[in-house]
């Protein structure tokens, strides 16, 4: 059967219809924001590739985590910029260091308000800004693997000790998840989640946060230890020791340029949440254009959103989690449409993702050829595939 009988626009005539066939939900609770905290800082320092995205100081950062959760999220995670480095990143484990000081705080004036989490990682904290121990020989260097594991060990549970919910180990050397699972286990915080870079590419796209973390390598790069972007089925070997391990939530990152390996690793481990960190590249570059008047930033925002839930991620870290956590609640999600809150109504609080009943239907359906522009197919999604209704969940699909 096909047409003229089968005429897919049908489903797309009405915002309410497709409201209700939509395949991929999004809300606020599927974000993350990051926080910057840097140690000198006496103001917020903003960072120049990124614009609207700031360093905070100590004291002022539960201010900037407030203002994200006011806008319905309630995830960060915590990045520190320290005010000393040195070769082996002490200051990472440092009971006084930055990020320690910063999870306490939010800890203190949050209280269980918010999930904490923290990046588990060395390279803002060495001089080399390396991920790890670098060791020397003449002429030549290494990052040393398994001379890095205890120390990120200790890094865990030094965040653990200051209040940490959940440890995102961020370095990609191999046998870090069991490592720390360990250190986490054997100093009693067996509740303490591991969220595992699980597959995490050698990428551009992390330009702009080296500027915000300062944690660009002095020399080399770190293709020795983060994946080739060439590779897919390699995220897969990343995936599985990393369950193997203990990390209760696996991670793709960078997420736009890797939306594949989001799928395959999802289909892969159905039966473990997945996230996915739209990284400071994406960010910017969305931002820039955005600026420019080249796009509509708020709709692209959300389409990229999509896409890394469509592709299979169940969380999503995003520099941009309070702005989309903002047009979501407003109801001004473009995807759902601004005109589907008609009569000046506003939508209920928190309400926006749910279909909405009653209320004239008042979007114009267009009729009769001539109207392609409005009824082209987005092109995400090739015919064909055979689906029917399907769970929103995106991890639910085939
Ligand atoms: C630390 C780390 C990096 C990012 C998160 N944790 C940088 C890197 O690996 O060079 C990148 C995040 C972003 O670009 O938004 N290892």
């Amino acid at each position: 059967m096909g047409f003229p009988t089968v005429r897919p626009r049908r489903l797309r005539s009405s915002q309410r219809l497709r409201d209700m066939v939509a395949e991929t939900d999004l809300g606020p609770e599927r974000l993350i924001a990051p926080i910057f905290v840097q140690e000198d800082a006496r103001e917020p320092v903003p960072v120049d590739a990124m614009p609207g995205v700031h360093r905070w100081p100590l004291g002022a950062v539960h201010e900037e985590a407030k203002r994200i959760l006011e806008e319905g999220v309630d995830k960060f995670l915590v990045f520190g910029i320290p005010a000393r480095k040195d070769e082996v990143g002490s200051e990472a484990y440092n009971p006084q260091g930055v990020v320690q000081r910063a999870v306490r705080e939010l800890r203190r004036e949050l209280g269980d308000r918010a999930t904490i989490m923290t990046d588990v990682c060395m390279c803002q904290y060495t001089t080399h800004g390396h991920c790890g121990i670098v060791a020397r020989g003449p002429g030549s260097w290494y990052v040393d693997n398994d001379a890095t594991l205890p120390y990120m060990g200790k890094i865990a549970v030094s965040h653990a000790e200051a209040g940490a919910d959940v440890v995102a180990p961020s370095s990609m050397m191999d046998g870090v998840v069991g490592q720390i699972r360990r250190s986490l286990d054997e100093a009693g915080f067996t509740n303490v989640l591991i969220m595992a870079y699980s597959v995490k590419y050698a990428s551009s796209f992390y330009g702009p946060f080296r500027e915000a973390a300062e944690s660009a390598p002095a020399f080399g790069d770190r293709r020795t230890y983060q994946m080739d972007p060439r590779n897919a089925a390699e995220a897969l070997k990343e995936a599985e020791l990393d369950v193997e391990e203990g990390a209760d939530i696996l991670m793709v990152k960078p997420a736009l340029p890797y939306l594949d390996v989001i799928r395959i690793v999802k289909d892969a481990f159905p039966h473990y949440p997945l996230a996915a960190y739209s990284v400071s590249g994406e960010y910017s570059m969305l931002r820039a254009a955005g600026e420019r008047g080249w796009l509509d930033e708020d709709r692209a925002l959300l389409e990229v959103l999509y896409s890394i839930r469509r592709a299979g991620a169940d969380a999503i870290i995003t520099y941009y989690a309070p702005r989309a956590a903002r047009l979501l609640r407003e109801g001004r999600n473009a995807f759902r449409g601004p005109r589907s809150h008609r009569g000046g109504q506003a939508p209920p609080p928190g309400g926006s993702q749910q279909p909405r009943e009653g209320g004239r239907e008042a979007e114009p359906v267009p009729r009769g050829g001539g109207q392609g522009r409005q009824a082209r197919h987005p092109g995400g999604r090739a015919g064909g595939l055979g689906h029917g209704l399907r769970a929103p969940h995106p991890g639910a699909r085939g």
